[in-house]
């Protein structure tokens, strides 16, 4: 296994993922936990030094325990990674000046030029070409450590790659981790070849790696868990069910604003097909009744947010002895509350989570997906067995149906969306558009029209398709649909479901629209 030393840099989970693309088994360990005695148990294979916000220059920054280059394994070093490895193997590292040539601070794209050659750059340089690179430093070496050679240069570092060949030891200056260095998965490649990794681990690895964390954390703890039926809560879910058996209880709360069939399916299938515990807390009375007559789409949301954590509070109280609350909690969501947290960026929608809960309750937290990517879950969800149906669903919102009926909400309103609905996305699958698709679903509007069935005058609702393509849900554009498939989709509704007369297709990208209607 491979050991990656984290100096709290913002993209470190960024390194174990493309390790795990490459089928190699790594483990991030904060620097304080890497002790001698640490590194002799862990006998890793190879190391990496990730990058951080420290600078080697103050006294007291962090530092690896010199055994890491003592274990005769490769070593990696990346960004901060690689200043501290200078400074501790006899080089120099110098604060960064923001202006003036030869190794100054850096931010951004860049571009490195070969010297010589390396092993960790097989397939980069083509025909002495150069390689883009993503530079994010603001120390810079300024003297290598004795036994190192540079093989790769940029305007602003001079030493942006280099390594000691007798050793295996490798220093670079950008993060070859991220999307901006085009070939870093190549270097990757290269260094856990030398390593003598051979690529034969897998989500099955993972699977039991993290069945192993879970039980170590939690003991004999109960856990509760809000099941939604979304990929991230279902696969948290399955996880901890392997892993824990009885003590996990979910509580599914259905607020009323579910697809057509969606409780059933979703107790249905963890319940009695998986054999889960669910509470299945039928509280759509409750939510119904306090958004009659709110027709504003901030009011909404605030009212199902705060009745959901009343609902889930209620429920979870039942429970015996609960010590831990389970989310399904991504990496991204990780990366996006650290960076953005306390910015500046305006609220365009107050999301609806469960935030906040696990203190109000004096819960722990176990989070099992906190260092997956969203296909890395769906990969972790077939390997537990959920089905395809449940992994490759499209995203639902938390506040549910509610944001897809923008203006007064009434059950008749949400009964024709739920039929609407649920013709469109059977079209949608039967055109075999679905996995091409984001986010398909038809949204109800608050209006009627006129219109003329058979012989007869029809005054009923009007509603909006939407489908969109995109990779974060952060923009969007609307998908190319045939005019034959909306022709199609238009007649069936309107043949298919009493009350709706009229039916259109959004084609707002994001922004400036935004993918849900309110
Ligand atoms: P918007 O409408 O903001 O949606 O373009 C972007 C993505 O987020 C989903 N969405 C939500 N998900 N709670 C959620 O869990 C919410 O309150 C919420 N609002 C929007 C939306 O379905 C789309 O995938």
């Amino acid at each position: 296994r491979l050991l990656i030393v984290d100096f709290g840099s913002q993209v470190t989970q960024l390194i174990a993922r493309r390790l795990r693309e490459l089928n190699v088994y790594c483990e991030i360990h904060p620097f304080q936990q890497v002790t001698d005695a640490f590194l002799r148990d862990f006998a890793p294979l190879a190391v990496i030094l990730s990058g951080g916000p420290a600078s080697v220059v103050h006294a007291n920054s962090p530092r690896p325990p010199d055994a890491v280059f003592e274990l005769g394994v490769p070593v990696l070093g990346i960004c901060y990674g690689q200043q501290v490895m200078m400074e501790m193997l006899g080089g120099k590292v110098e604060g960064g000046k923001i202006s003036g040539g030869g190794g100054t601070a850096e931010f951004g794209r860049a571009f490195v030029v070969p010297k010589g050659s390396l092993p960790l750059l097989d397939g980069w340089f083509e025909a002495g070409n150069r390689e883009q690179v993503w530079m994010s430093h603001g120390d810079h070496v300024s003297r290598i450590a004795p036994g190192f050679e540079v093989f790769g240069t940029s305007p602003n570092a001079p030493f942006a790659i280099t390594g000691d060949l007798s050793r295996n030891f490798f220093a670079v200056q950008f993060h070859p981790e991220v999307h901006h260095t085009p070939k870093g998965a190549k270097l990757y490649e290269n260094f856990v070849k030398l390593a003598g990794f051979t690529g034969d681990w897998t989500m099955a690895g993972y699977r039991e790696q993290a069945i192993a964390a879970i039980r170590d954390q939690v003991g004999d703890k109960n856990v509760i868990c809000a099941l939604s039926g979304g990929v991230d809560s279902s696969v948290a879910a399955a996880l901890l069910h392997e892993a824990i058996g009885d003590q996990l209880t979910c509580v599914f709360v259905d607020h009323g604003l579910l697809r057509l069939h969606e409780a059933e399916e979703v107790v249905g299938m963890f319940r009695d097909h998986m054999n889960l515990s669910v509470i299945h807390a039928d509280e759509s009375e409750l939510f119904l009744g306090e958004l009659e007559g709110v027709s504003d789409p901030e009011t909404k949301r605030k009212i199902i947010g705060r009745l959901f954590i009343d609902v889930f509070q209620k429920y979870a109280n039942q429970i015996d002895g609960a010590e831990f609350l389970a989310q399904g909690t991504l990496y991204p969501d990780v990366i996006e509350s650290v960076s953005f947290s306390g910015g500046p960026s305006a609220t365009i929608k107050s999301h609806h989570n469960v935030g906040g809960l696990p203190e109000k309750m004096g819960l722990k937290l176990v989070e099992p997906l906190r260092e997956l990517f969203k296909d890395e879950v769906r990969a972790l969800g077939r390997e537990l067995g959920l089905p395809d149906h449940f992994i490759a669903r499209h995203p639902f919102p938390g506040p549910g149906l509610a944001i897809r009926c923008p203006g007064e909400i009434t059950r008749e309103k949400l009964e024709i969306l739920r039929q609407a609905d649920a013709i469109y996305i059977d079209q949608i699958r039967r055109h075999g558009l679905y996995d091409a698709i984001w986010q398909a679903f038809v949204a109800i509007l608050p209006v009627r029209t006129v219109g003329v069935m058979g012989d007869g005058r029809t005054y009923d609702f009007a509603c909006a398709l939407r489908a969109v393509t995109s990779v974060d849900g952060m923009t969007a554009d609307y998908y190319p649909f045939s005019h034959e498939f909306l022709g199609e989709t238009a007649t069936r509704i309107i043949n298919e479901v009493q009350g709706i007369n009229r039916v259109t297709y959004d084609i707002t990208s994001k922004p400036p629209g935004t993918i849900e209607w309110e």
